[in-house]
C-alpha cells in the first residue's frame, strides 16, 4: 500500500480504491496513463481486519461481519492466531468441527472423554455442544480446577456459518475463527481468541501484549502445529487417490458437510464434499 493506494511490488504502479492506474512513478510527469484497471472490491476494516466482499458489490452491505463483542472487553485476553494450511477449506473445517480429535492432542494435555450432547443444523449454521474433561497443568492455568490432578469437566459449544466459525469453551474462553478459502488446495485462518482474566487489571494492562504472544506461542502453537500436520496429511492422502470414499462417524461433521455443500454449486477437489469452495454470496476475510 502507498497511502490509499495498492502500490504493485514489481513496478510500482498505483492504483486508487477503485482499481484505477493513477501513477506510474517512472513515466514523466507530462505522459498520458494507460487504461490499466486492476479488479476491486468492496471492503471494510473491522477489528484490526480488513474485510473483503468478493462477490455482487451491490449485495455486500446486507452481509453482516461477524460480531467480537469481547474485542474491546478489558475482562478478557485476546490472543490472535494466525494459521496457514496447505489443505482444502472443507479439510480444515472439518477439523475445527471436530472435537473427538483430542486423541491428536493429549502429549499436550489436551481435552478427554468427549462426548457429542447437543447437535442443530440448519441450511446456513451447524451448532454442537460437546462434553469435554481436561486434566493436569494446562487446566490449572486456564483456571478450570485449583489443582492440576483433578479432572474437570465442562461444555464446548461450536457454531459453524459459512465461512467462519464461533466457540465458547465454558467459563475459560471464546474463540472466533474466520476463515480464508485460497485455492483448492491452500486455506488461512484468522483466529482471535479470548481468555478470561483472572489477574488484577492493573497487572494484566502492563503485560497483556507480551502474555498473549507468550500463550500463543508456548501454549497454543503446539496444538496448531498438530493440527496441521493431520490436515496437510489428509490433503496429500486425498491427492494420492480422489476416488477413495472416506468414513465419517461424528454426525457434526456429516452436518457440516451437508451445509457445506449447499453453499453453491462449484465443483469441490474434496473426497467428502463437492462444493465447498469460496461462495460469492459471502464474506471472506484478509488481514
Ligand atoms: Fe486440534
Amino acid at each position: 500500500m502507498s497511502g490509499d493506494r495498492l502500490l504493485c511490488p514489481y513496478h510500482g504502479w498505483e492504483f486508487n480504491g477503485a482499481g484505477q492506474c493513477v501513477n506510474i512513478p517512472y513515466f514523466p510527469s507530462d505522459q498520458k496513463l494507460p487504461c490499466a484497471q486492476a479488479r476491486s472490491y468492496p471492503v471494510q476494516e473491522q477489528l484490526s481486519i480488513i474485510w473483503v466482499f468478493p462477490g455482487d458489490p451491490s449485495e455486500a452491505a446486507q452481509v453482516p461481519l461477524p460480531t467480537v463483542p469481547e474485542y474491546d472487553d478489558p475482562n478478557w485476553l485476546m490472543v490472535p492466531i494466525p494459521g496457514k494450511f496447505n489443505a482444502h477449506f472443507s479439510i480444515c473445517n472439518e477439523n475445527t468441527m471436530d472435537v473427538f480429535h483430542g486423541f491428536l492432542h493429549r502429549n499436550l494435555q489436551g481435552w478427554f472423554d468427549p462426548k457429542l450432547l447437543h447437535l442443530h443444523q440448519t441450511d446456513t449454521d451447524v451448532e454442537a455442544d460437546y462434553q469435554v474433561s481436561y486434566q493436569g497443568r494446562l487446566s490449572q492455568f486456564l483456571g478450570m480446577s485449583d489443582r492440576g490432578d483433578r479432572v474437570t469437566t465442562r461444555i464446548i459449544s461450536i457454531r459453524y456459518r459459512y465461512p467462519h466459525y464461533s466457540n465458547t469453551l465454558e467459563g475459560v474462553s471464546r474463540m472466533y475463527l474466520m476463515r480464508l478459502p485460497v485455492s483448492p488446495t491452500e486455506t488461512r485462518s484468522f483466529t482471535l481468541l479470548f481468555l478470561k482474566i483472572r489477574l488484577p487489571q492493573t497487572l494484566v494492562t502492563v503485560v497483556r501484549p507480551l502474555l498473549s504472544r507468550v500463550i500463543w506461542r508456548f501454549l497454543l502453537k503446539p496444538f496448531l502445529d498438530q493440527d496441521v500436520e493431520m490436515i496437510e496429511s489428509e490433503q496429500r492422502t486425498y491427492e494420492g487417490d480422489r476416488q477413495r470414499r472416506y468414513v465419517e462417524v461424528n454426525p457434526a461433521i456429516i452436518a457440516l458437510q451437508r451445509v457445506i455443500l449447499k453453499q453453491d454449486g462449484v465443483q469441490s477437489s474434496h473426497p467428502t464434499l463437492q462444493s465447498p469452495h469460496v461462495d460469492d454470496s459471502e464474506l471472506a476475510s484478509i488481514p
